[in-house]
């Protein structure tokens, strides 16, 4: 049996990583072996790839080696865990996937949606997610529930501009695809938990 492929998108700060904990509970109590995984990182060579992404130092990066280096964690990404999983009849989550790419360096960094598409299509293969979950957020409200958590990464430091690109981005990039669910992020997470419970249980009742 093939597994499922399940995707967290949003903005910086809209809570994926708490709804994607409760998720995996959620399946495995209902008896489904998950794997959670995150962009970039989530392999050996990935977690090394995620240090030089997210650090502030790299003031210098280019966007098109910042987009290459996305590249090359999920192509890792997918060749070491998420293919194998599929195959083995698991269930991933993934906090992120390449709309991540699409919205972030596509848009925001305006390298284009085409660009961006051409050079993940090679790493990514057969494996495209089942379904997709849009936690969307006002960027002003996202990115002051980061501030609160921790020291903002390089990408999270960039201007509000940039921050808003994303937000516009993720909306034009995510609506009218079937496999697209979004939720509104101002919901508190117990509602918004919920919300994506009914389409899980929905897609296992077709
Ligand atoms: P993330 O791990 O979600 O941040 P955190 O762990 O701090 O919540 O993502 C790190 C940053 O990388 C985030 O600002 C979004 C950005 N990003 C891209 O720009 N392109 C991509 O393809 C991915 C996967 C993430």
């Amino acid at each position: 049996m093939k597994g499922k492929f399940i995707v967290l998108e949003g903005p910086d700060g809209s809570g994926k990583t708490t709804q994607i904990t409760r998720l995996k509970e959620y399946l495995e109590r209902n008896g489904r072996e998950c794997l959670i995984t995150r962009e970039p990182g989530g392999t050996r060579i990935g977690e090394a790839i995620r240090h030089i992404i997210l650090n502030p130092d790299y003031t210098e990066m280019s966007d098109v080696t910042e987009m290459l280096l996305y590249a090359a964690s999920r192509a890792q990404l997918i060749h070491d865990v998420i293919g194998p999983a599929i195959e083995e009849g698991k269930v991933v989550i993934s906090d992120r996937f390449v709309d991540s790419s699409i919205v972030y360096q596509g848009i925001a960094r305006g390298l284009g949606i085409e660009t961006v598409s051409r050079i993940n299509a090679p790493g990514i293969g057969i494996y495209q997610p089942d379904l997709i979950f849009f936690i969307d957020i006002p960027e002003e409200e996202g990115l002051a529930r980061k501030k609160k958590q921790k020291k903002l990464d390089r990408l999270e430091q960039e201007s509000i501009d940039f921050h808003h690109m994303v937000s516009e981005g993720y909306r034009k990039v995510l609506c009218d695809r079937p496999e697209v669910i979004r939720i509104d992020g101002c919901l508190s997470v117990e509602e918004i938990h919920q919300e994506i419970r009914k389409y899980i249980e929905e897609e296992a009742d077709e």
